[in-house]
């Protein structure tokens, strides 16, 4: 199994639904159609849909059962980089190697093209099926990642992110931020596609403390890259956490004490998952790819 070919099978599978999700003319408001694609297409990692499916494969499940929901993460994600680089937020010009969503079309259609990608994945969602389910499990899904992407998730760790910036914060409310910001849609993509697959409880809670261990490594990494990254393969700026004195990992414990809890939470992710067979590999590959990567 090699990380680098499932990647490459997986994201051209996401980028073909993407685009079929995101190709309805909407006539007078074709920019919003524009701007939306624009940040939807700009080269992201497919992370969080990668494991949507990577997570439904570990318990026997197949892509093409959870792709669309894989999606809907994915368009999610997006419209939270839209509102992250606002000036109202981070401020931050470049994104995915391109001028942030304000940048080319102005603050107003960037916020409603966020805006629009957060409701087209609730609407993508709603119309989802599994085969054999009444619609329960579709309804428990949507519940989680609602829950996942709004106020006791990522919007609340945005929001605990915002209000640190220039103080000074402790271990566990740096945590808290990681957790929310970053690991609660994290979480949710890997128990969409843990749930829609038909995992047991058992493996459901396996498979959702490896994502805890996962969102918290990734967002770990992501601070670390902020500091000896490299703007060029990243496709967004470095440096700017000390800027704004945010909240990070390397701030809180140096670099060699970020990378020390990355390589922990790394190994207890894989703990998590000593009960799965070779089909939760590509997860391992992920997790490990984590402390790796230069984007
Ligand atoms: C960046 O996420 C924002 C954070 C949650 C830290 P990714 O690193 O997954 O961004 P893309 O999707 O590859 O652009
Ligand atoms: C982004 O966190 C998290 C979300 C968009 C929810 P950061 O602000 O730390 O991430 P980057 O570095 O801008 O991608
Ligand atoms: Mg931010
Ligand atoms: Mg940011």
């Amino acid at each position: 199994m090699n990380l680098h070919d499932y990647l490459k099978e997986k994201t051209a599978s996401v980028e073909l639904a993407l685009d079929s999700i995101l190709g309805e003319d909407l006539g007078r408001a074709s920019i919003l159609k524009e701007a939306m694609r624009y940040s939807v297409f700009a080269g992201g990692k497919r992370l969080r849909p990668v494991l949507v499916i990577a997570a439904a494969e570990a318990v026997g499940g197949r892509e093409e059962d959870v792709i669309t929901a894989a999606c809907a993460i994915e368009l999610i994600h997006t419209y939270s980089l839209i509102h992250d680089d606002l000036p109202a937020m981070d401020d931050d010009d470049f994104r995915r190697g391109r001028p942030t969503n304000h940048k080319v079309y102005g603050e107003a259609i960037a916020i409603l093209a966020g805006d629009a990608l957060l409701t087209k994945a609730f609407e993508v969602l709603a119309g989802c099926s599994v085969p054999g389910d009444d619609g329960r499990v579709m309804l428990r899904v949507i519940r989680e990642i609602a829950a996942a992407a709004g106020a006791r998730g990522m919007v609340g760790g945005q929001a605990v992110d915002i209000l640190s910036e220039g103080k000074p914060v402790d271990a566990a409310t740096l945590l808290a931020i990681h957790k929310n910001k970053t690991g609660a849609l994290l979480r949710a993509a890997v128990r969409t596609g843990a749930i829609l697959a038909g995992a047991g409880e058992e493996e459901l809670a396996a498979l959702t403390s490896f994502a805890e261990e996962f969102g918290l490594v990734f967002q770990i990494t992501d601070d670390i890259l902020n500091v000896v990254g490299d703007s060029a393969i990243m496709g967004k700026p470095v440096g700017t956490d000390v800027q704004r004195a945010k909240a990070t990992y390397p701030a809180l414990y140096g670099l060699a004490g970020a990378r020390q809890r990355a390589r922990a939470g790394r190994e207890r992710a894989l703990a998590a998952l000593s009960p799965f067979d070779a089909k939760a590999d590509p997860l391992r590959l992920l997790v490990n790819y984590l402390l790796e990567r230069e984007k």
